[in-house]
């Protein structure tokens, strides 16, 4: 597990994007619950930060593909998968397992 970033910097309702070891993290707070996922969308690579969240699922802002945050099952086309890292939280280090 590798620190990703504060759980106060993950504003409720909101995102951060943070570089762990290189990679670029899309941090997700929904009413206090924190994901984490990569940030490039798996169809086309559009950033995924500006994204909308909604009823457990990130919507890409391109094509609008809908992506469960839990496990990055796609909603709309299966053949596409999100990446979803596992996290601890410690205190209120979010600290994440790139894998
Ligand atoms: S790039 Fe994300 S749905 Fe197409």
């Amino acid at each position: 597990m590798i620190f990703a970033a504060k759980v106060s910097e993950v504003p409720n309702f909101g995102k951060k994007v943070v570089t762990v070891e290189g990679r670029e993290i899309l941090l997700i707070n929904v009413k206090g619950e924190i994901f984490a996922c990569e940030n490039d969308c798996p169809h086309q690579g559009s950033p995924l930060q500006a994204g909308i969240v909604k009823d457990g699922h990130l919507s890409c802002p391109r094509h609008g593909y809908r992506f469960n945050l839990k496990t990055g099952a796609c909603l709309d086309h299966p053949e596409f998968t999100l990446k979803i890292f596992p996290l601890q939280l410690q205190g209120d280090d979010i600290m994440v397992d790139l894998g």
